[in-house]
């Protein structure tokens, strides 16, 4: 450091000053929304030059319990000046040993023991570790279309090219079955999902896999992917395919858990019991943390050095998402199932209104709109074409006429997300519909 100037982060003036200095010393990897954010609170983004939005993404689902919630950053200050760091696996302490205990309590089923990390990434490969040792087997299947990381093993489960174009090899034995994504899979008829591409599992597994299979990792409900909810009985099937075939299922709860779909965790919805479940963005509602917890039987196969992250754990974001926890349980949760429902009746209206939305499709405050041509049809003659220009002109006019911040992802590029903090007003949600509207009457 220089003796003339303290290294300050709030000196630069303009928005741009911050996008130019992203531009010249980030690694360009992905296309921001260029709004550089100075504060936020509950659904409100504020940039540098005092402009104000409403954030109906939540950096990308994470923020659920509302930017700067006050029993979040109390509960993370206090444990700050407590002590931040000592190895949470070196130095035992309680706001880990809560929070595990509290994992225990409320997810599903009889999952008892969690492993911390920092991200999804390596909630999922760890989880994948963690079968393999227990299973004494190989092999891993996961969905195509399906999001699970970009580190190389959770990038080989990831059923996506285009994040894997220039970085192979990745993680070897892994196969891809289909995604229970109706309105645009060849096997459906009328775009309505039947459950063939469960079924599509067991094939998969006969003819790609040797069969020894550790486990079958899935999104309950696919975020990346599109929004993609798959129908009744899907889940369940999976399961029971993959426990004929003596491996595990995986429910990787990252993007659906802590409240997001109006359920703490996205596999209640479900009559399933995952035999391991990966979290991480909203655990600690924007405090770098990530987990895997497994029943008691399987988390005891790993033994003294199977695994290990210096940072997991962390006590700070442990105390933020005990706090985090506890917010969701006090009626946010609900809320957000509530609101969801309304949510489904304005945008099955748009659906119906305008024949650029090919279907709108969600659980709690998870929705997608998924824009498409209708002039032309889509790949594999199913369903009009995605139109991923439309989407991202869509994302534009929100952000330039409506200060709203909305998502755009699916496996096409062309599905619009509603995925905001679950603290969101009803008039927060309405405006964010109007002006959905609006860029489409605008801009479509
Ligand atoms: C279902 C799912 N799994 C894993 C990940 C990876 O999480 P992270 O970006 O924290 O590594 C994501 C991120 O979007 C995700 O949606």
């Amino acid at each position: 450091m220089s003796e003339q100037e303290p290294r300050r982060v709030a000196g630069r003036e303009s928005n741009a000053a911050v996008v130019s200095a992203y531009e010249d010393h980030m690694m360009p990897i992905w296309k921001s929304l260029d709004i550089p954010v100075k504060r936020a609170s509950g659904c409100t983004l504020e940039d540098v030059e005092g402009n104000e939005y409403l954030d109906v993404f939540a950096g990308i689902a994470v923020t659920n319990v509302g930017h700067g919630n006050e029993a979040v950053v109390d509960a993370a200050k206090d444990q700050l000046e407590e002590f931040v760091h000592g190895c949470s696996y070196v130095h035992p302490n309680e706001p880990v040993a809560d929070l595990a205990e509290r994992i225990a309590d409320v997810t599903p089923g009889d999952l008892e023991k969690t492993f911390f990390c920092n991200s999804g990434t390596e909630a999922v490969e760890g989880a994948v570790k963690l079968a393999r040792k227990y299973t004494g087997s190989k092999e891993v299947i996961s969905l195509e279309m399906g999001f699970h990381g970009r580190t190389l093993g959770s990038l080989a489960l990831t059923g996506n090219k285009s994040y894997k174009q220039g970085m192979a090899p990745t993680l070897n034995d892994v196969a891809h079955t289909a995604p229970p994504y109706g309105y645009r899979c060849p096997r459906c008829e009328g775009g309505e999902c039947n459950s063939g591409c469960a079924d599509e599992l067991e094939r998969v597994i006969g003819s790609h896999t040797s069969g020894d299979l550790a486990a079958i990792v899935v999104e309950p409900v696919m975020g990346e992917a599109g929004i993609v909810v798959p129908p009744e009985g899907w889940l369940e099937r999976v399961q029971e395919i993959a426990h004929d075939h003596g491996a595990l299922l995986i429910a990787d709860e990252v993007q659906t858990g802590y409240g997001r779909t109006g359920e703490l965790f996205a596999s209640s919805h479900f009559d399933v019991e995952p035999d391991i479940l990966t979290q991480a963005k909203g655990i600690a509602n924007g405090l770098p943390l990530g987990a895997f917890t497994a029943t008691a039987e399987i988390a005891d196969a790993f033994e003294s050095g199977d695994h290990l992250s210096t940072f997991g754990g962390n006590p700070v974001a442990c105390a933020a998402a005990l706090a985090t926890i506890d917010e969701l349980q006090d009626g946010i949760v609900d809320d957000a199932r509530e609101q969801g429902q309304w949510l489904a009746d304005e945008l099955g209206a748009l659906e119906a209104e305008y024949d650029v939305v090919g279907q709108t499709r969600g659980l709690g405050l998870m929705w997608g709109v998924e824009l498409v041509d209708p002039e032309t049809t889509g790949p594999q003659n199913v369903s009009p074409a995605p139109d991923s220009d439309l989407a991202a002109a869509v994302s534009d006019y929100l952000r330039d006429e409506s200060n709203v911040v909305m998502g755009v992802g699916g496996y096409y590029k062309n599905v619009m997300r509603f995925q905001p903090p679950l603290t969101i007003s009803r008039d927060q949600l309405q405006y964010a519909v109007d002006e959905l509207r609006a860029a489409l009457e605008t801009v479509a």
